[in-house]
């Protein structure tokens, strides 16, 4: 017999650390920003949020050397609002975010509230050069001491600038550089590049109206003109305002669409979105259009904008997913709020209108490869899929339009319900049973937008991401954005039909979607 060879330990270890390899590397990256790293209950795990703290609009976005600029309204000593900063985070890919150091901090003119970013790729500043041209942000002072001593003019518009891509900011000496008029709301700056006039071209939001602004080198700037009193939704006071051009889908036609958001004045309460179509001369904007349209039916966005200087002039979209009704008071602990999917904007006719879609980016869309087909014939029971993934990923079918009540829930009976009826042409979230809902009593109210049925093929897209719901219809013909806090994830699908039609759905599928952060 032969004894048995004795392994040195050392080679033992060696050999079980080898075959630990992955998983060790793995655990190292997790390890290095800590093993809880975005794991807390009701945090999103493919959506922006903040490490920590409090996050409201976001900022700045401007694409620049292959890198997606995102900065954000942010306070970093609590999750409420308070002294506003810039914060800051960057993509390749818009899906994968980096978190930066915090760009602007307030100074003696106030705190940093929202603006704008652009690529001054000219120098008309002097901040750069033609070979490393400056990244400029636009934005607003807001200074609390003069608001607190009951002064009116408390808001003015301040730049600052970067020559390494966002990484550290110089605040232009010569701020303000345009003074308050006298007017409490005077706020929210948008800066693009105005092909028409080559010269700068900057929204500004004053109270009820826009004004829009020119200027040859960011520094000094003449008003131009102004739009929207006594025109559009008038609720609240219009903010963060957005202007670019749109092609319309199958039509040689170019028109211009216009942002505004208002708090509070939203279709379902507290803070929405408008949006204008209508007509830019380089220095006017015009709208013949008497209603008021919503960029988006759900609670749960605003203050959204568009990317300046993206690489193929696609119109990228991203708001903020939460509502001043409630943003302050939502049931997370250490950060608050998160930002909705990136989204692509067009313009098509729906049901003879020309109207604005918004898809969310086609990067994190899979192909539709599903051959999965239901049908649900009058008077049969609801067809019931379970799904542990379920509350983080993308659920998606095509339907033959008839009314449909999809029923998320959980093993705590807590049910989101989304409602689609045919007849009345409306969609319907009701969240009132779906978890925490008792911080603040509106957040319990029934949401209501309209949907456009279409004869044959209809679609159905939706985004569940730990605490939100992003459903896009048609191809994002009517979009619906909102949050819930459940206290267990939802792993139970109930679709049925709530009338006596046959309901077919056709390519379904639960794909699940990884964390961005782990
Ligand atoms: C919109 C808004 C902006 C303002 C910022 C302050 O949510 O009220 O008008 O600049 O938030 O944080």
């Amino acid at each position: 017999m032969f004894p048995a060879p004795k392994i040195p330990f050392l080679i033992i270890v060696l050999i079980v650390l080898a075959a630990c390899k992955n998983s060790s590397t793995q655990e190292a990256q997790i390890n290095k920003k800590g093993l809880n790293y975005y794991t807390e209950a009701h945090r999103p795990q493919y959506h922006f949020s903040p490490e920590t703290a409090w996050m409201n609009d976001p900022n700045g976005l401007v694409y620049h050397q292959g890198v997606y600029h995102l900065f954000y309204q942010y306070y970093p000593s609590d999750i409420v609002w308070g002294p506003m900063h810039w914060g800051h985070a960057t993509s390749t890919d818009m899906i994968h975010w980096e978190h930066k150091p915090i760009a602007l901090f307030p100074d003696k003119h106030g705190y940093i509230f929202s603006g704008s970013a652009v690529v001054d790729y000219k120098n008309t500043s002097g901040f750069g050069t033609l070979k490393n041209p400056a990244l400029v942000a636009i934005f607003t002072y807001h200074l609390m001491e003069g608001e607190k001593a009951g002064r009116t003019d408390y808001q003015t518009q301040g730049i600052a600038y970067s020559l390494d891509n966002g990484d550290s900011w110089s605040v232009y000496q010569g701020n303000p550089v345009i003074g308050n008029p006298g007017m409490r709301d005077f706020r929210d700056p948008k800066v693009f590049w105005n092909e028409q006039t080559e010269a700068w071209t900057m929204l500004l939001v004053a109270g009820d109206h826009l004004q829009i602004w020119a200027s040859d080198n960011l520094k000094d700037w003449q008003q131009q003109s102004e739009f929207g009193k006594g025109q559009g939704a008038h609720g609240g006071v219009w903010e963060c305002p957005d202007l670019f051009p749109l092609s319309l889908a199958g039509a040689d036609a170019q028109k211009w669409v216009l942002f505004i958001s208002i708090n509070p004045g939203a279709p379902n309460g507290g803070s929405g979105t408008q949006y204008f179509i209508g007509d830019f001369d380089g220095k006017t904007f015009t709208s013949d259009q008497t209603e008021a349209l919503w960029v988006d039916g759900g609670t749960d966005n605003y203050a959204g904008v568009t990317y300046n200087d993206t690489p193929d002039n696609s119109r990228l979209f991203i708001g903020w997913m939460s509502n001043w009704n409630y943003a302050q008071l939502t049931p997370t602990q250490a950060w608050r709020s998160a930002m909705t999917l990136p989204r692509t904007l067009h313009l098509e006719t729906v049901g003879g209108s020309v109207r604005l879609v918004s898809k969310p980016l086609a990067v994190i869309n899979p192909a539709n490869n599903s051959s999965v087909r239901y049908e649900i014939a009058a008077g049969s029971a609801p067809l019931l899929v379970t799904s542990d993934a379920l509350n983080q990923s993308q659920i998606r079918f095509n339907w033959n339009g008839a009314s449909v009540n999809l029923d998320f829930s959980n093993e705590k009976g807590q049910v989101l319900r989304l409602k689609l009826d045919a007849t009345f042409k409306t969609m319907t979230l009701d969240r009132s049973n779906s978890g925490f809902v008792d911080f603040e009593e509106r957040f319990k109210n029934e949401q209501q937008m309209d949907w456009n049925p279409l004869e044959g093929e209809n679609n159905l897209n939706i985004y569940m991401d730990a605490s939100s719901i992003e459903v896009f219809v048609n191809g994002g013909q009517s979009v619906l954005t909102a949050q819930f806090f459940n206290l267990k994830p939802f792993t139970h699908l109930e679709i049925s039909q709530p009338l006596e039609e046959l309901l077919v759905l056709e390519h379904f599928e639960i794909r699940p979607l990884e964390s961005i952060w782990r």
